[in-house]
């Protein structure tokens, strides 16, 4: 479903603010859209305060290296290709070996293997991340609930469903199969934190920095051209800023010359449903800022 003239118009007037892509597919609100599943319904964004100021024109980034693989149709991508053998898990396991020098599968068998904190002793498995690998979108979470360390996927639990709406009302997808999506609609998730915290406590300082290297190889990796930062852990790892997401949210922020978006945690969100038109403004400032560095 497209938005006429007219109906944007009365959106804007209603203070919500509508992103339509310069590119062809609608992407807010796609009711008629009979592919997806049933529970990715798009989300009605609450009535929002006067939009949030919109990130001045971003030049492309001089550091961001170059991403071949990005612009490549899916069935093109291989994570694999380009690792080294991957060494023994056993060699592996109480010792990560050099985590800045792995290739994506070596990576995701280090996260497997990993014991470097307590969190390994309650966790049912690690959670790797979710998405294709070639995506443009990263999203950085907090850490695994319960749902999550039962699946081993990040986002799964209700906060992920919240998640999932969000995504979807801007056209993005976190799905890794062969579906013909660019590079450019794919989200690929990953947490601060691989290992469910007990009780779903927060991660402690040594457990975020024992998995803090697996996260910042994994950007190595996958090359984003926009990362969105939710909650005050992503915050941390990314910025190194303890400044409350209210005071970081609303600009462009950067990460080793890749442009970092924050904005609150789905579950802040699902506890404070008002918030919900601010994320959406933060959504909208993320895509306006990947469409013009596409
Ligand atoms: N919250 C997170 O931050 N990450 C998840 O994977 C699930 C909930």
């Amino acid at each position: 479903m497209n938005w006429s003239d007219r109906q944007q118009a009365m959106l804007r007037a209603m203070g919500l603010r509508v992103w339509q892509r310069t590119d062809t597919a609608p992407l807010l609100a796609a009711s008629d859209d009979t592919t997806r599943p049933a529970r990715q319904a798009a989300p009605a964004p609450a009535p929002a305060p006067a939009p949030a100021p919109v990130a001045a024109p971003v030049a492309a980034p001089a550091a961001r290296r170059a991403n071949p693989a990005a612009a490549a149709p899916m069935a093109a991508f291989d994570p694999d290709s380009a690792s080294p053998a991957v060494p023994a898990l056993a060699a592996m396991a109480g010792q990560r070996g050099d985590i800045a020098a792995m290739g994506w599968q070596e990576l995701r068998q280090a996260v497997a293997a990993c014991t470097a904190c307590t969190l390994c002793q309650s966790r049912t498995q690690t959670v790797f991340g979710s998405g294709a690998a070639l995506a443009h979108w990263l999203v950085v979470g907090e850490a695994p609930g319960e749902q999550e360390d039962l699946q081993g996927q990040p986002f799964v639990g209700p906060s992920g469903e919240l998640l999932d709406h969000m995504l979807f009302a801007l056209g993005l997808t976190r799905s890794d199969s062969d579906t013909g999506e660019p590079a450019a609609r794919r989200v690929f998730i990953a947490n601060t934190v691989k290992c469910r915290p007990p009780r779903n406590r927060n991660p402690g300082p040594e457990e975020l920095a024992a998995c803090e290297p697996f996260l910042l190889r994994q950007i190595e990796l996958l090359k984003p051209r926009i990362i969105l930062a939710l909650g005050a852990f992503a915050i941390k790892a990314l910025l190194r800023s303890d400044e409350p997401v209210g005071k970081l949210r609303g600009r462009l922020h950067s990460y080793q010359g890749v442009p970092v978006v924050v904005s609150y945690h789905p579950a802040y969100l699902l506890r404070q449903p008002l918030e919900k038109a601010r994320a959406w403004e933060d959504l909208c400032l993320a895509a306006e800022i990947a469409e013009r560095l596409a």
